[in-house]
């Protein structure tokens, strides 16, 4: 077996319901964080952890997607012919010439576990990562996958992003049991897919970052529909782990979850805040805002 992580898959089919209609004809992970969407940085984030393929399952509103990492002939065109190098350089890089883009189609979304699968003829039998870019994180540096990618050098097994969250939150994730055995580093005993905080073996969320073994595939051709009567990508974890060793990594950086409004509004406040362009100007109207708000909290 290959024993590098050179493929990623971005699964982008899913319904996208909570930002509809937003997301009616357009895949949620075409939305924005300031000037870039989301799957640009999640795209951007696989190309530093040194991936050479991205592999992206689009669905029903997919043109979207190939349409943003394809040439853009006339726009280029125009571009250029305008003398807006700059922006032209934007548009045309999207990825670095040594990296492909694959285009996978899931008929139906019948869940992450489903999309991941669809992506098997192409990912084929190595080592791959998997990226949720609504799930979006900020180290300051090279990316969760790049620090994913590293242990997955050192311990050669499948390996899950994970974060503490709020014990009351704890049926919005797939759970796990882990016992710690190195820094950040923990085997995974047990998996669970959105458990009620009353059941739930812990507060150790897994997030958007995975880097599986291809032995997970045979393992979701026999997963049947689970939580949300969806094909769950955690099932079929759960049956890796009575096969494999798979770990659990607590990631250095900041995440954000762009899957729903909330996160959403909070990240774009944050890049907007680091923004190169606009981050100043930007400052000065939230403290002018915060200003009016207080202001106004204390006269009333
Ligand atoms: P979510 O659970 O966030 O679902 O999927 P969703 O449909 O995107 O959004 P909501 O909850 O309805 O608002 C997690 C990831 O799995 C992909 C999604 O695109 C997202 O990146 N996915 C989900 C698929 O590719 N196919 C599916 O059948 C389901």
């Amino acid at each position: 077996m290959i024993r590098k992580v050179r493929k990623a898959v971005f699964p982008v089919a899913g319904l996208g319901t909570r930002f509809l209609p937003a997301t009616k004809a357009s895949p949620k992970e075409m939305l924005p964080i300031v000037d870039k969407p989301l799957i640009q940085y999640a795209a951007e984030e696989a190309v530093a952890a040194g991936i050479e393929t991205l592999i992206f399952v689009t669905g029903r509103t997919k043109r979207a997607i190939e349409d943003h990492f394809d040439k853009a002939y006339e726009l280029e065109t125009e571009l250029g012919g305008r003398g807006k190098e700059q922006l032209l350089s934007m548009v045309s890089n999207v990825v670095p010439d040594h990296v492909d883009c694959v285009f996978v189609r899931q008929r139906e979304a019948l869940g992450l576990g489903h999309a991941v699968l669809t992506a098997r003829a192409v990912v084929g039998d190595e080592p791959f990562a998997v990226l949720l870019a609504d799930d979006m994180v900020d180290d300051d540096a090279d990316g969760v996958l790049s620090q994913m990618v590293t242990r997955f050098e050192e311990h050669h097994c499948s390996i899950l992003g994970v974060e503490r969250v709020p014990e009351d939150q704890t049926d919005k994730y797939g759970i796990v049991k882990a016992s710690a055995f190195a820094d950040r580093l923990s085997t995974i005993d047990q998996i669970v897919e959105k458990p009620k905080p009353a059941v739930a073996p812990s507060n150790l969320a897994v997030v958007g970052r995975y880097i599986l073994t291809p032995g997970i595939f045979d393992l979701l051709t026999r997963t049947r529909r689970g939580a949300g009567n969806e094909i769950q990508l955690t099932d079929a974890i759960a049956d890796l782990l009575n096969e494999e060793q798979v770990l659990a990594y607590e990631f250095e950086g900041r995440r954000f979850d762009c899957g729903s409004k909330l996160g959403y509004l909070i990240a774009t406040v944050e890049y907007g805040l680091k923004h190169a362009e606009l981050g100043e100007e930007f400052k000065s109207y939230l403290r002018d805002q915060l200003k009016a708000l207080i202001s106004r909290s204390d006269a009333a």
